[in-house]
């Protein structure tokens, strides 16, 4: 008989996990010192013989739960982070169980199926063009590195070098064009694939971050511009029909970084801010932040399957072949769990209407708190567009000191952030499970540590 694993053990997982999640909204965010300090429970001697696997889980949860930052909650506004929406949550556990590669349709077709129908989604609910081809990848940084890749080979299949066969020894320099204000994720990409961090032509941007398409330079030989679509601080978005206009006219390849940003693309209200971004050649997203799934899941798409095909394929006697997708013809990783699984559940339990409510109410949530913020006296730097607000409380050292006590008191959590040379706390609303309670007392928090820091300064 095949082993199986105990019931009673799997729903002793479900009843710590529900227990967790229900007791989030009482604790505070950010983790106790002496919670942290327990973490070392965890360590110690491997033992010659192991322990039960319910030992294992109870000390798992009594010394690694309390010592977790609450960002499953709904006060948790650092580094744009979703929560996890029931349908992924569930479904990721059963996909556990299944315990999936998604490598090809012969390791897993479940797995495989369930990409396209979830890239199908995706390309709708992001108006991105139908003949897009994509990549379930860990995150924004991994899915901008894919794109980045079919970009390379593109640009340079165009003058006439396989990169993918001869490498970048010879090759025709490649032009990388960023904007200023662009995610420091992308600098790490761009080394990663041989096209040099400090070799990048940064083009100026205005106030709020956005590229400056006047100021782009004129574009020459294989040129690869990286737009961005919700920047990290101010969510402003970059006049992306504008740079496509002038780099297509000048044979250039557009990327858009739209980590959270594309998402704006799903709500009515806010669909605005992503006009002309169909235009553009190639996109990265992320899952874990907006669509609110669990830890790790990013989305690569680009326009011209052949160069995405061309920078992931692979071959081999053992493979598949022929007409049907096959995932490792599209991704850096061969053997990788099915990150598609939350996707597609995250996307059906919210349908087209709940994605827009999510995006939309997150949006309304950031401009009620900096409004809230502006009335007490306090400075928002950022046209709040989106999901994110940066606020200034007076000096560099007092606006630290608030982020500081802030996270120290616990009600809610943001992070510290520099923008235009200024120190300033960022707030990010991108979380299913925060609500207008969460709201109001995250705002009565800031507010309450921000009169005690300001006021013990005069
Ligand atoms: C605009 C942008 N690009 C890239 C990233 C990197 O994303 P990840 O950490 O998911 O790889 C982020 C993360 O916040 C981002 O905001």
């Amino acid at each position: 008989m095949t082993r199986v694993v105990d019931g009673e053990l799997l729903q002793d997982a479900a009843r710590r996990a529900h227990r967790y999640l229900a007791d989030l909204g009482n604790r505070s965010v950010a983790p106790a010192a002496g919670a942290v300090a327990g973490l070392e429970q965890l360590g110690g001697v491997l033992p010659e013989d192991g322990l039960a696997p319910s030992k294992v889980l109870a000390l798992l949860d009594d010394a690694g739960s309390p010592a977790t930052i609450a960002s499953a909650g709904g006060r948790y506004f650092g580094f744009v982070t979703g929560g996890v929406l029931p349908a992924a949550l569930a479904a990721g556990w059963l996909g556990s169980a299944w315990d999936q590669n998604a490598f090809s349709t012969m390791t897993s077709p479940a797995g495989a199926a369930i990409e396209p129908i979830a890239l199908g989604w995706l390309k709708e609910v992001l108006a991105l063009p139908h003949e897009c081809a994509g990549a379930f990848v860990t995150g924004a940084t991994m899915a901008n590195f894919t794109a980045l890749a079919a970009a390379r080979h593109g640009v340079l299949a165009r003058a006439g070098w396989d990169v993918d066969a001869d490498g970048l020894f010879g090759a025709p320099p490649v032009t990388v064009v960023v904007g200023e204000e662009v995610h420091a994720s992308l600098f790490k990409v761009i080394a990663l694939l041989g096209l040099g961090r400090e070799r990048v032509v940064s083009v100026p941007a205005d106030a709020q971050g956005r590229m400056r398409v006047d100021a782009l330079p004129a574009l020459t030989g294989p040129t690869i511009i990286c737009a961005q679509a919700g920047n990290v601080n101010s969510g402003a978005f970059d006049p992306i029909a504008d740079i496509c206009d002038r780099a297509h006219a000048d044979g250039a390849w557009v990327h858009v970084d739209g980590a959270f940003g594309l998402w704006a693309a799903a709500a009515p209200a806010y669909a605005g801010l992503v006009n002309g971004v169909q235009a553009a050649d190639s996109w990265a997203t992320d899952a874990h932040k907006w669509l609110n799934v669990s830890y790790d899941s990013g989305i690569a798409l680009v326009r011209d399957a052949a160069s995405l095909r061309a920078a992931m394929s692979m071959s081999a006697a053992y493979l598949p072949t022929g007409e049907t997708r096959e995932p490792f013809h599209y991704t850096p990783d061969s053997s990788r769990r099915a990150r598609g699984i939350e996707i597609w559940a995250a996307l059906l339990s919210l349908g087209r209407r709940g994605l827009a409510d999510l995006v939309a109410g997150n949006c309304a949530m950031a401009s009620r708190i900096a409004q809230a913020l502006r009335d007490a006296g306090h400075q928002v730097l950022n046209e709040v567009v989106l999901n994110q607000v940066l606020v200034s409380f007076g000096d560099g050292d007092t606006t630290n000191r608030v982020v500081a006590a802030l996270q120290e008191e616990g009600t809610c959590w943001c992070g510290p952030t520099v923008w235009k040379g200024r120190a300033a706390m960022r707030v990010s609303v991108s979380s299913w499970a925060t609500t207008d309670e969460d709201v109001a007392d995250s705002i009565g928090a800031i507010l309450k540590v921000a009169a005690e820091i300001t006021g013990s300064r005069n």
